[in-house]
């Protein structure tokens, strides 16, 4: 079965559990419709590839897992879009979940989101209760405090925010918990596989603060220009368009490098490579790779 195929499977499989003719039809509506269609699936295919990398002994945990890691994205963005943050009315090319289903519903699409992320853990893991454990500790760290996305979304109502920090804990927590919970699926030493996640974060946030400046909105599907409009610290105020894009070059560079050795790492570095071309937002010429 290629990525995208399992991926989606894993995710419907996911979802078809929160479904039940008992249930509130409008709030399971709203939950779909955070999770299909979905944006670049980055996350899962992250933890699925790492999870090769390191042998894939349990197919179903590792699936499990990185549609619990998608799951935490999508309910993350269901909040992130919500009047109280971002403010905004369009994602992935359609009206946000709050614009469709009205704010109540997608608060609630993401918080049973985030509840399911834990519980298809618990559900995958009964052949391979061992591996749970560390599963649900790099979920958790990943999603809450002191450093996961809440953490992140919680530094925007602070006066002082520390860029790296801030960009870390929105984003790098959760590519770390996805490279951890691939290689944790696969009975791996997940925790020598955090750092790689933390960089490659880092360059998908950079290169997300350089499309919210320089690319047209229909191409990403979101408004852009909003680190500006709600005063957000990015890479762009920091070190102008030029200079970001030279950063966002040294942070790929620095991910690759902190790949850990593993039984496929040859293949893993290869697809990473082909993945981060794709950082680059279109007509700006780098040689980030
Ligand atoms: C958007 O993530 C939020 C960031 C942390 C940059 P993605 O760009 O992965 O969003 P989708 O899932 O593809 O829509
Ligand atoms: C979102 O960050 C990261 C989350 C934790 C949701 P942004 O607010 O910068 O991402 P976009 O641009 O809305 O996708
Ligand atoms: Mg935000
Ligand atoms: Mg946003």
């Amino acid at each position: 079965m290629n990525t995208p195929t399992r991926i989606d499977q894993a995710l419907k499989f996911a979802i078809a559990s929160t479904e039940a003719e008992t249930a509130p039809p409008l709030l399971a509506e709203a939950i779909r419709y955070s999770v299909f269609p979905g944006g670049a699936r980055i996350r899962p295919r992250l933890c699925l590839a790492v999870a090769s990398a390191c042998g894939d002994d349990r197919p179903m945990l590792t699936d499990a897992a990185a549609a619990s890691i998608e799951l935490l994205h999508c309910a993350s963005l269901a909040h992130d879009d919500l009047p109280c943050f971002d403010d905004a009315a369009t994602r992935r090319g359609l009206p946000s979940v709050h614009k469709k289903y009205g704010e109540a519903l997608a608060v609630l699409a993401g918080d049973a989101l985030i509840v399911s992320a834990f519980e298809i853990l618990a559900k995958a893991s009964l052949a391979k209760p061992s591996r749970l454990p560390s599963l649900m500790m790099i979920v958790g760290q990943a999603s809450g405090m002191p450093s996961g996305i809440a953490a992140g979304q919680g530094w925007e109502s602070e006066t002082k925010i520390d860029l790296e920090a801030y960009h870390q804990a929105k984003t790098g927590s959760l590519f770390a918990g996805a490279t951890m919970a691939g290689a944790a699926a696969a009975g791996a030493d997940f925790l020598q596989w955090r750092e790689f996640g933390q960089r490659i974060g880092s360059a998908y946030q950079a290169a997300d603060d350089i499309k919210d400046v320089v690319s047209p909105p229909d191409e990403i599907g979101k408004p852009v220009g909003q680190d500006a409009a709600h005063h957000r610290p990015s890479i762009v105020e920091d070190l102008g368009v030029e200079g970001a894009v030279d950063r966002l070059k040294d942070l790929i560079a620095g991910a690759l490098a902190a790949i850990p050795d593993c039984p496929g790492k040859d293949p893993l570095r290869e697809l990473i490579v082909a993945e981060t071309k794709r950082f680059v937002p279109k007509g700006l010429s780098t040689q980030a790779a």
